[in-house]
């Protein structure tokens, strides 16, 4: 049985590279939009009996998630075998508490419909910060591929003398990881969001580390608060020039300009980016090939 990859309005480079590393078939598709803006979609790769996987990485989601949908009913129409969906970045996992009353815990509601929809799924460093498993939220099998060795190879290759700082408790297991497996110090801040935009962070004593190269490391760059926040401290500790690191570079706004303004930003190939130089491609393909294979 062959394996067959449908690319759903996502970075061609990735999906190259995910064709190569599963061995599959690249599945054709016709996309467009009728003139009063709803999508037309038509499966043109004859997918009988077949394992399908759906390469949709899902951030800025609202647009590409209807289109999801209707591509696995029509593969499902069309008698596919599994139909598993790759998303480097899986959207919506930030809001998974209410903050306020009458708020939607929109995590749930996501993985709901993610669920009726495909049979597995596989993303990388998911946002597991309320919740300690996606089996919490999700009903289908999903396997997370961990970008901290990939980012501690990155780190051991290019920055000498590391001091890896974790923006926020949450992040302490994380970076305490990719330090070990960069053999480097680490530090954790505290930190409080009042805001989208509002973001304070207390440092911890990094005196001692001035010898060292700040490497901030976290899960998400959006708004970029966080880094730039974090990056001021470091700056008036009098602490050389900082790298900060991310798993997905998401930029809002502006936010991409202003962290390069003040330190050099790297990103995993998860969201395609300027900054994306982290190689994800061959730790999803063994994990999909888990998935396919169980
Ligand atoms: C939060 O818990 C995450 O780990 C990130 O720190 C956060 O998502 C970064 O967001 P922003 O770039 O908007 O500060």
């Amino acid at each position: 049985m062959k394996t067959i990859l449908f690319n759903l309005e996502s970075d061609p480079q990735l999906e190259t590279q995910l064709l190569g590393e599963l061995n599959a078939q690249k599945g054709e598709i016709e996309l467009r939009r009728f003139p009063d803006d709803e999508s037309y979609l038509r499966v043109l790769t004859d997918c009988k009996g077949h394992n399908v996987v759906i390469f949709c990485n899902l951030y800025q989601p609202d647009n590409k998630i209807l289109r999801l949908v209707l591509l696995s009913d029509t593969l499902r129409q069309m008698s596919a075998a599994k139909i598993g969906l790759i998303t480097p970045y899986l959207a919506y996992m930030r809001q998974d508490k209410q903050f306020h009353e009458g708020e939607c815990v929109s995590s749930r509601p996501f993985a709901r419909l993610l669920s009726q929809t495909v049979d597995f799924l596989v993303t990388v460093d998911p946002h597991l910060h309320r919740y300690d498993s996606l089996d919490e939220i999700y009903t289908i099998p999903s396997r997370v591929v961990h970008a901290a060795p990939l980012i501690a190879d990155w780190i051991k290759e290019n920055i000498q003398k590391p001091l890896l700082i974790g923006p926020d408790s949450e992040s302490e297991q994380w970076v305490s990881s990719v330090a070990k497996l960069a053999g480097a110090p680490f530090q954790v801040l505290n930190k409080i969001r009042r805001g989208d935009y509002d973001v304070e962070v207390t440092l911890p004593e990094v005196e001692r580390w001035h010898q060292h190269t700040p490497v901030l490391v976290d899960d998400i760059i959006s708004s970029g608060r966080t880094m730039l926040e974090t990056i001021t401290h470091l700056q008036n500790a009098g602490m050389p020039r900082a790298t900060c690191i991310a798993v997905h570079g998401i930029f809002a706004t502006d936010a991409y300009p202003q962290l390069q303004a003040v330190a050099d930003v790297i990103t995993s190939r998860c969201i395609p980016h300027p900054s994306s130089q982290i190689e994800i491609a061959p730790a999803i393909a063994v994990a999909t090939r888990e998935l396919l294979e169980g």
